[in-house]
């Protein structure tokens, strides 16, 4: 389970949020739950340096990176560096950097091959708008989204990925599918991958559901079928309802 800040906290209100989530969490729920923190790009170093002083068993993630390993693109950071930085979990293709900053998913591709290509573990982003909701179009744009992710990618490589189904129409909304809605996109996008890499890959991938998670609604997504994990965005902010979330998560199953 992920929890994805965005453009929230600087350097000093991270090492206090995550010097807190070591109080709230208890060690026996992070002995089954895999968890993952994304801060800004400025606040990876300190999150670090408390993760590992603390030894804390939560992975570094990052939000996004570039797909080129270095060079002159003014403003980016770069896959390489974020491995530097002993991150293991990127974040690529997030809705908000497909609608605000016109990633295409041919962009998304190449910075899930630089992801890979510096030993890190994409978590790529799909979903569908609450337009395509409604026209009855949700598979075919997951369809699209999978399918220009990983088409021609080893079997191994789509093993290691994480892929979190989120619907546009629940991030930051507080309307957060279905229980249903969210079993059968997740049952979707696994048979995706199933036809495009194999069966082992797609019982191998990582499957999250992202929009609108919460201390209350983490246990029964977890419960359904196919749903092996949550993207958390707002919730993961507060050191109490992201612990909230990760104690639901320890008693639900592996996430
Ligand atoms: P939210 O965001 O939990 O605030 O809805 C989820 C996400 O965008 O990953």
């Amino acid at each position: 389970m992920s929890g994805n800040w965005k453009m929230n906290h600087d350097h000093l209100t991270a090492i206090r949020t995550v010097q807190a989530l070591g109080f709230a969490v208890s060690a026996k729920d992070y002995r089954v739950v895999d968890v993952s923190l994304h801060p800004p790009f400025t606040a990876i170093r300190s999150v670090q340096t408390v993760l590992e002083s603390d030894e804390m068993p939560i992975s570094l993630g990052a939000q996004d990176c570039h797909f080129e390993d270095k060079g002159a693109f003014t403003g980016e950071v770069s896959a390489a560096m974020l491995a530097k930085l002993h991150v293991k979990y990127v974040i690529v293709g997030h809705s908000e950097r497909r609608m605000y900053f016109g990633e295409s998913n041919e962009v998304v591709r190449a910075k899930l091959e630089a992801v890979l290509r510096n030993h890190m573990v994409p978590i790529v982003c799909v979903g569908e708008t609450l337009d395509e909701r409604e026209e009855g179009a949700t598979s075919e744009r997951l369809s699209a989204q999978v399918t220009a992710a990983i088409s021609g990618l080893a079997e191994e490589s789509v093993s290691q990925l994480v892929l979190a189904y989120e619907p546009i129409w629940a991030i930051g909304t507080g309307l957060s599918a279905s229980v249903e809605d969210a079993t059968q996109a997740c049952g979707l996008i696994r048979s995706l991958v199933a036809e495009l890499s194999g069966e082992g890959a797609s019982r191998a991938v990582r499957i999250q559901y992202g929009g609108s998670v919460n201390p209350q609604n983490t246990a029964e997504m977890l419960a359904a079928a196919g749903i092996d994990g949550v993207l958390v965005g707002g919730a993961s902010l507060e050191a109490a309802s992201f612990a909230a979330i990760i104690s639901a998560a320890a008693g639900s199953s592996d996430a």
